[in-house]
């Protein structure tokens, strides 16, 4: 082991205690990506990725817990995904299915409030039923917000708010004049969420892929070569270690 390993690997692998207390992320987006080829790396089904994907996910929400993060945005399935083979969608389908039953009893006792983010109208209902059932158990919480971005597309989200303006505006229940950044986010499903801080996306793609789009006007955004399923806490507490070392400037000097 080389004299300086010891620090480098402090550097780059910091400990809870080696973080700014005062600047941990408010709320953190992330794009989980690589899944698939996480698995095609093992020759296994991409199937198997999708699940150690669940696995990292939960490692994730307990770091966020424990760093006092108080939005997670996660997106779990884009209204492009719906295009992919019929046997992965449908696999995906019943993995969310069986994982929200599976860990709501363990999210809702750390205090996490579950949030479904995306179109309801086209998620099929017994999924639906599960993130309506989720969202009502842990509705008093507030350790954690945690938002599943599910049949997801920020376009849409952004011309169904449009669609929305324009029938409020027609009955005369909004005044556009009134209308402003502030209450145009109420319009979105984010609504009641501070836009993300932090956006990390990982598999090594350099897009945003239709990801909050409004939402992430001033976000930093940190892409890293990882694949989902190897992303840990080691890997979360480096990139919010560089998000410390980030000088948000919003246009000031
Ligand atoms: C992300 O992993 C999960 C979903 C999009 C549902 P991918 O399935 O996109 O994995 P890659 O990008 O093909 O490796
Ligand atoms: C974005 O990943 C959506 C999710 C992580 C759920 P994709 O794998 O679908 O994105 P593209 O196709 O590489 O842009
Ligand atoms: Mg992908």
């Amino acid at each position: 082991m080389s004299l300086f390993s010891p620090v480098f690997s402090s550097i780059m692998t910091p400990t809870i205690k080696e973080l700014k207390k005062n600047n941990i992320p408010e709320h953190v987006a992330i794009i989980m990506d690589g899944n698939g080829r996480w698995a095609s790396k093992r020759k296994l089904p991409r199937s198997a990725g999708h699940k150690a994907g669940v696995e990292a996910l939960r490692d994730i929400i307990t770091t966020s817990i424990e760093l006092g993060i108080k939005f997670l945005t996660v997106y779990s399935f884009s209204s492009e995904n719906w295009q992919r083979p019929e046997d992965e969608v449908n696999f995906l389908l019943n993995l969310f299915l069986v994982s929200l039953n599976e860990e709501l009893g363990s999210l809702d006792k750390n205090g996490v409030r579950v949030r479904l983010i995306g179109e309801r109208k086209e998620v099929p209902s017994e999924i639906l039923k599960a993130f309506e059932n989720a969202e009502k158990k842990t509705r008093d919480n507030d350790n954690l917000y945690f938002n599943i971005a599910f049949n997801y597309g920020s376009r849409q989200e952004i011309i169904n708010a449009i669609k929305k303006i324009c029938k409020e505006a027609s009955r005369n229940d909004i005044d556009l004049e009134q209308l402003d950044e502030r209450n145009f986010s109420d319009y979105l499903f984010t609504k009641g969420c501070p836009d993300p801080d932090f956006l990390i996306r990982t598999s090594g793609e350099y897009r945003v892929s239709n990801f909050l789009l409004w939402q992430i006007a001033y976000s930093e955004f940190y892409f890293i070569k990882t694949l989902w399923p190897d992303f840990k806490r080691k890997d979360f507490l480096r990139a919010i270690y560089y998000y410390q070392r980030r000088n948000r400037r919003f246009g000031r000097l």
